[in-house]
């Protein structure tokens, strides 16, 4: 049983840098977690689906970690949380399972503490806990966000969602850690790599908002962080071609990996089959989910 003063929150999964735009571009797809969320005398977390028995029970649990910050910054003080959290979203995928905590726990605290701060204070929040905005700003706002970091602000433009795109994602059955897909990246890039991801970010905009899937297909290439992060992820450069092979329009790295996301105009089975083949070629076992763009973001819900 809830809790009668609990607050429910739906926060989508996410797909981040979509290629070229890196620690930039972010979709929300149409597959959710959900917290609940409750004071009470004395910390209790209990949680169900992915992560059950490997997310901490305690207030190191990312979405207590971001509901203390945000009951901080109102200056209210809480004894202890009680906190149901159900997760369809794979962890450590590169599906936006941390920011979906880190959103979810906000959002959640924002409305049970009446603290009234808005989005762009709950993004700007988010992307501190988060390090980066590209996964925290479609968790909250849904559909296509376009972030970038001015002077410690997160500034972030929220578009609409191409509604005409099917999305799978072949989720390989191992983890990789943001921090550790992060370390792998060089501190510089050649001039003409950066001129390169310039253009093809731009390119992947315009190819969204346009829904101009020729121009997606040609901007779906990255030099910034795909080809350093391949020694961990054997077999993506072969999965992201064998999507394009096999009719989708663009595939890139989902996020910071280890999953791989290729869209197409419709469910496409030849699609999924070759990603899946090309990851076994490797000796790597996969899962394939069909989804959709989500212009949902984190939603709170009513019983
Ligand atoms: N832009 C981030 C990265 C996303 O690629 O490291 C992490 O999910």
């Amino acid at each position: 049983m809830s809790p009668p003063n609990a607050i429910r929150v739906q926060i989508p999964a996410t797909t981040a840098n979509l290629g070229p735009g890196f620690d930039c571009l972010g979709l929300a797809l149409g597959l959710y977690n959900t917290v609940e969320l409750s004071v009470s005398a004395i910390t209790e977390v209990h949680v169900t689906g992915e992560g059950a028995g490997q997310l901490p029970l305690s207030e190191a649990n990312l979405v207590l970690r971001a509901a203390n910050k945000l009951a901080a910054e109102a200056g209210i003080n809480v004894p202890g949380w009680r906190l149901r959290q159900h997760n369809d979203i794979p962890l450590a995928r590169g599906l936006g399972s941390s920011s979906a905590a880190i959103v979810g726990g906000l959002v959640a605290t924002n409305e049970l503490l009446g603290a009234e701060i808005t989005t762009g204070g709950l993004l700007q929040l988010a992307a501190q806990i988060e390090g980066h905005p590209d996964n925290v700003a479609p968790a909250l706002y849904g559909g296509l966000t376009v972030c970038g970091i001015e002077q410690e602000q997160v500034y972030c433009a929220p578009l609409p969602a191409p509604q005409s795109l099917a999305v799978v994602l072949a989720i390989p059955d191992f983890e990789v850690s943001t921090e550790m897909a992060r370390r792998v990246l060089p501190d510089e890039v050649p001039f003409a790599d950066a001129v390169f991801n310039t253009s093809h970010a731009a390119m992947a905009l315009a190819a969204l908002v346009s829904e101009n899937w020729n121009l997606l297909g040609a901007a779906m290439k990255d030099r910034l962080h795909q080809p350093y992060r391949a020694e961990l992820m054997p077999g993506m450069e072969e999965v992201i071609a064998a999507a394009v092979e096999a009719g989708a329009y663009g595939a890139a790295l989902s996020g910071s990996g280890p999953t791989v996301v290729a869209f197409a105009g419709e469910e496409d089975s030849a699609v999924a089959e070759a990603m899946v083949q090309a990851f076994k070629a490797r000796n790597i076992q996969v899962r394939t989910v069909w989804t959709s763009v989500s212009n949902q973001g984190a939603t709170v819900l009513s019983e």
